[in-house]
């Protein structure tokens, strides 16, 4: 059987932990960003990069959604490091990339340069508001960008959800195993709640397998917590999901509300952890109204069958509907607002964090209590 290729042709491989580390001088800060993009370009997530982002490619990126030889790529994969750190640098030299006091990899420095930080929100983000969270770290971070290969020499502890850190080469494995030929890729910030449950059911239906592949690296601080919403989609699949049919595994990837873009990014990267259909829904990694509802779905126009190998699902905005008495979307529904069960997610975190319980329309209960117990600790 075979499974699909990795975006580029070939799945990078680049974790060593016996690298020799030991007679490298220099030193690079990482910021939790930086770290979670240097673990998944190691472990095959980003291919075809196999390091942080040369400013010829940057470019390419930043205007034309492509990097420098012509692969697809929507959002730029940049180390930012602190004014003056550079001043010690020389093309071709080592750097230990360091987190927290320990060496997580090394980085072979080709070049370092200045981003035009405006232009790069405007392109990728498509506003330069700093309200915007995706902005709003964009410049935080530091303002010179260091490129060139990397090797990830350490891998970090996961604590009590490590089962669910697979790896590119793991999941491509496990589908293989259970004999899956198709599978849709779900991303999620979010608990799963039942418009998520209906969009992923609807596209299990025509491919043999579900990923659901929640993303647990940086977002902002009012999102559900990632070990939170971790117990919840343990609840949910044992109770409601066919076993043989999902494979719960963690995107270790930070969160860039880059809207449009960052759906056409989603999409590459779940390719390499092989799947072969990508779920596309309401405003896919968007924050307030920077982006229109369905932008995400028509990005996908601009690129061809072959530029993206997966196949996006789109799905209209869903919800249950009283007067359907089930779950539909826009595109099935025929009633009006009121016969319908919609809550915004800022609503929704409102209620669990007062200990009120959404309809269960909207959440299934066993969710709930998770949400509601993990919300109360968290805002203890
Ligand atoms: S995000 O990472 O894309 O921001 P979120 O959890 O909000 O995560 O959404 C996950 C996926 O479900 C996205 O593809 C999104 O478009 C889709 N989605 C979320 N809610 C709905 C909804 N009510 N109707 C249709 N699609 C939805």
């Amino acid at each position: 059987m075979t499974i699909i290729a990795p975006h580029g042709g070939k799945l990078i491989q680049q974790f060593n932990p016996d690298y020799n580390t030991s007679n490298i001088e220099l030193e690079i800060e990482l910021d939790a960003f930086a770290l979670s993009d240097l673990e998944l370009i190691a472990i095959g997530g980003f291919s075809p990069l196999t390091g942080f982002m040369s400013e010829r490619d940057y470019h390419s990126v930043v205007h034309s959604l492509r990097l420098e030889n012509g692969t697809v790529w929507s959002i730029p994969i940049t180390l930012p490091v602190k004014e003056g750190v550079t001043d010690s640098f020389s093309k071709g030299k080592e750097a230990k990339l360091v987190y927290n006091g320990e060496v997580y990899g090394v980085i072979t420095i080709t070049e370092w340069y200045s981003p035009d930080k405006s232009l790069e929100a405007a392109s990728v983000y498509k506003t330069t508001d700093v309200a915007h969270p995706g902005v709003k770290k964009l410049f935080e971070r530091p303002d010179t960008y260091v490129a060139g290969p990397i090797v990830l020499t350490k891998r970090l502890d996961r604590g009590r959800f490590q089962t669910y850190h697979l790896d590119p080469v793991q999941t491509r494995e496990q589908f293989k195993s259970n004999g899956w030929k198709t599978v849709v890729g779900f991303q999620t910030r979010n608990p799963v709640h039942r418009a998520h449950e209906y969009i992923q059911k609807s596209a299990l239906e025509i491919v043999d397998g579900l990923l659901l592949n929640p993303l647990v690296g940086e977002t902002k601080s009012d999102d559900i917590p990632a070990d939170v919403r971790m117990e919840s989609y343990e609840v949910l699949l044992e109770k409601y999901y066919p076993e043989d049919r999902v494979s719960l595994a963690v995107f270790p990837a930070a969160m860039r509300y880059a809207g449009p873009r960052e759906a056409i990014f989603h999409a590459l990267v779940r390719k390499n952890y092989g799947c072969t259909h990508f779920i596309v829904g309401r405003d896919h990694a968007g924050v307030g109204d920077y982006y229109g509802t369905y932008e995400a779905q028509t990005i996908f126009e601009q690129f061809s069958e072959e530029d993206l190998d997966i196949r996006p699902l789109f799905f209209e905005h869903s919800f249950f509907c009283k007067e359907c008495g089930n779950m539909a979307s826009t595109k099935t529904c025929p009633h009006n607002s009121e016969s319908r069960v919609i809550l915004s997610g800022t609503k929704v975190r409102e209620m669990l964090k007062n200990g009120e319980v959404p309809p269960k329309e909207f959440s299934r209960p066993e969710v709930v209590e998770v949400l509601i117990r993990g919300m109360q600790q968290v805002s203890v």
